[in-house]
């Protein structure tokens, strides 16, 4: 597979996926293992939308992933699991071992009657056996969809019954930090309220603290697991079968179920890797992602096996037991690259230089960032104090929708500029429009940010629901792809993301609408109605601010922001909690109702010295009281 590594071959590579894409691609597929060679490389229609790549292709993602090196590299290091304590030693899976561990599973779920085509629901830690169920659900063609385990049982009982998973895999408890978290017992909670299609439970042992057993759906993983065959044929898929859904916040309504299918996004994924990373042979790479996101499927499980490397798995948080973590285990492994995301960063930052002079961080070649607009202080600091100057940085632009990374730099090869993006990868053709879809051409420009051709990794569908996904994605510009971000494009050409431009929000990395939190909000009792807004936070990079209108007087305000936050950790967990919540008698709206949010921003933002136009608002008087409301006046 290409791995670009002057800027020639850059731009070489860049124009031909623009000028041939089929070709282009058909180049980096044929790297890869097929059962069956594909008869035609992409068909596509945006506006449908309807987008097949490698069409008539068969293969299976595992055997790229693991069969094909067990002759080349089958005593290598394929996950490194460095659990939450450092006292407890590493789990290494050679790539032997891993394929043995995802066949093994992979007849487990067989032998309780998964068959291709059913989903299966994952809620887990980040433990080894994440990423083996992952895989052995890819192995016989079972979709899967990750849940983040720190989501509320009402958010994954709405995941799992929107896709209808026969199964769910979890983990008894979790150790996360001094945390203690009982993950079976949230499974359990879900269930209790209506998961009719739920046939099996399947509960893997990390901790070994007692559980409640329901003895009609709950089975032990190594009772499921042990016993089995360390072979398993591995399913012939087509190239557009399902791979999995990952659930996703967008501006409206409850989260959908961002469908990705199984040779594009090999390809795809496999391609960003090897050409983002610069990963070499030998080489030992560490993505800080949690598997419940984009970024751990993409760059922890699927590209970094497929392209043979080493990955580490870590199941802690960056400050246990201490806030030198990160780079504690930088040095052990000797990491080569690095990659995590700004809050983090910022977090680390905010804790002191000393804990990462500590460690030698010389083996370090890259270090990337990705989830949120990356602020200078924090590009400076990573780059000095971790990099030491010697790594470049790769700030990369990607989204759930878009399966793997889409702009960015590529190390030792193109420019860096700090807080940018910077260039699209090859595949990747961008564009700026004007609200009115029109393409802002030339440099020095700021716009919305539309992809107009489709790569491998595009999402193919929302899950149960196409029609959501044409005109969530694909219906506000014709025959683009709108990304709901705004972008700049400076004056040599290069891309910087302004951020989300619709009512999503970005707090630490994880995405949120702002509608979802709203209607959490709303089950509280005494709230009539809400808005939330995101405001710029020191270290989560957004912050939820909350403005509630309630039937009654509070007298004890702070146990009523203490119930509210409750509710939210209920209906989504403890992530979408709000920052501040302020309680307003009514909220700026236009003569149609709507909540002009842009002031809702700005006072949050503590930044009222222009509000703009407010002589269309229906309630005028309504700007004072929250401005002093928020104790700004
Ligand atoms: C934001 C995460 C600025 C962006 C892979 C996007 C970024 C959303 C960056 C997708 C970046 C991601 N700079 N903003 N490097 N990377 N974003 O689906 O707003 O969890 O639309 O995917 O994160 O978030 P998601």
């Amino acid at each position: 597979m290409l791995q670009i590594k002057t800027i020639e071959e850059y731009q070489q590579a860049y124009q031909k996926s623009v000028e041939d894409p089929e070709g282009f691609w058909a180049e980096q597929a044929a790297t890869f293992q097929w059962k069956k060679p594909w008869d035609k490389v992409l068909e596509w229609d945006f506006k449908k939308p309807d987008v097949k790549w490698f069409l008539g292709g068969k293969l299976n993602i595992t055997e790229n992933c693991l069969d094909r090196h067990l002759e080349s590299r089958g005593d290598q290091a394929a996950i490194i699991f460095e659990p939450n304590d450092p006292n407890e030693k590493e789990t290494i899976y050679t790539y032997k071992q891993l394929h043995a561990a995802v066949c093994k599973t992979a007849n487990a779920l067989k032998n309780l009657g998964i068959k291709k085509g059913d989903r299966i629901c994952f809620y887990m830690p980040m433990v080894p056996e994440l990423a083996i169920g992952v895989l052995a659900c890819a192995r016989i063609g079972a979709v899967h969809s990750v849940v983040f385990a720190g989501f509320s049982a009402q958010a994954l009982a709405d995941r799992i019954n929107d896709a209808e998973a026969k199964m769910v895999i979890c983990s008894d408890y979790n150790n996360r930090g001094k945390k203690h978290i009982p993950v079976k017992k949230v499974v359990d909670e879900a269930i209790a309220m209506g998961c009719d299609s739920i046939e099996t439970v399947l509960v893997h042992k990390n901790t070994g603290d007692d559980l409640n057993w329901n003895a009609d759906l709950d089975k032990w993983w190594h009772d499921e697991v042990d016993s089995q065959s360390e072979h398993c044929e591995a399913e012939v898929m087509d190239s557009e079968d399902l791979l999995f859904i990952l659930y996703t916040s967008g501006s409206t309504g409850k989260p959908k179920g961002v469908v990705h299918t199984c040779g594009g996004y090999m390809v795809y994924s496999t391609f960003s890797f090897l050409n983002v990373f610069q990963y070499q042979e030998n080489d030992i790479y560490w993505c800080t992602a949690d598997i419940g996101w984009i970024t751990g499927h993409t760059y922890i499980v699927y590209g970094p096996l497929a392209a043979g490397a080493t990955s580490i798995m870590f199941e802690g948080v960056p400050t246990y037991p201490h806030a030198g973590r990160f780079w504690e285990i930088c040095d052990k492994y000797k990491v080569n690259q690095f990659y995590t995301a700004p809050t983090a960063i910022r977090a680390l930052m905010a804790l002191g230089d000393e804990h990462v002079e500590k460690y030698d961080l010389s083996s370090i070649k890259v270090l990337g960032t990705v989830g949120e607009p990356i602020n200078e202080e924090a590009w400076n600091w990573y780059n000095e104090k971790v990099g030491k100057g010697n790594a470049p940085i790769v700030d990369t632009w990607w989204q759930t929708e878009t399966g793997g990374i889409m702009i960015t730099p590529i190390p030792n090869v193109t420019k860096l500029k700090p807080c940018f993006a910077t260039n699209p990868l090859p595949g990747v053709q961008l564009c700026l429009v004007d609200p009115d879809g029109n393409e802002i051409e030339g440099n020095d420009v700021e716009g919305l940010l539309c992809i107009k051709f489709p790569w491998p990794a595009i999402l193919r569908t929302t899950y149960g629901d196409h029609e959501r996904c044409r005109t969530t994605y694909f219906s506000m510009f014709e025959d683009k792809y709108f990304t709901g971000d705004g972008a700049r494009r400076d004056e040599d050409g290069m891309y910087r993301i302004i951020g989300r431009v619709d009512d999503v929000i970005n707090v630490s990395g994880h995405r949120m609408g702002t509608a979802e939190v709203e209607n959490a909000i709303n089950e509280h009792p005494l709230v009539i109605e809400s808005a939330v807004v995101g405001y710029p936070h020191e270290i989560k990079g957004q912050g939820i601010y909350a403005y509630v209108i309630i039937s009654d007087s509070v007298t004890d305000n702070e146990a009523f922001q203490k119930e509210v936050a409750n509710v939210v950790r209920t209906e989504i967990g403890p992530i979408a909690k709000p920052d501040v919540i302020q309680v307003v008698s009514g909220l700026p709206k236009t003569r149609s109702g709507k909540i002009m949010r842009r002031i809702l921003r700005k006072v949050a933002s503590k930044d009222i010295s222009d509000l703009g136009d407010t002589s269309t608002l229906l309630n005028p008087e309504i700007v004072d009281e929250i401005i002093s409301g928020a104790g700004l006046k």
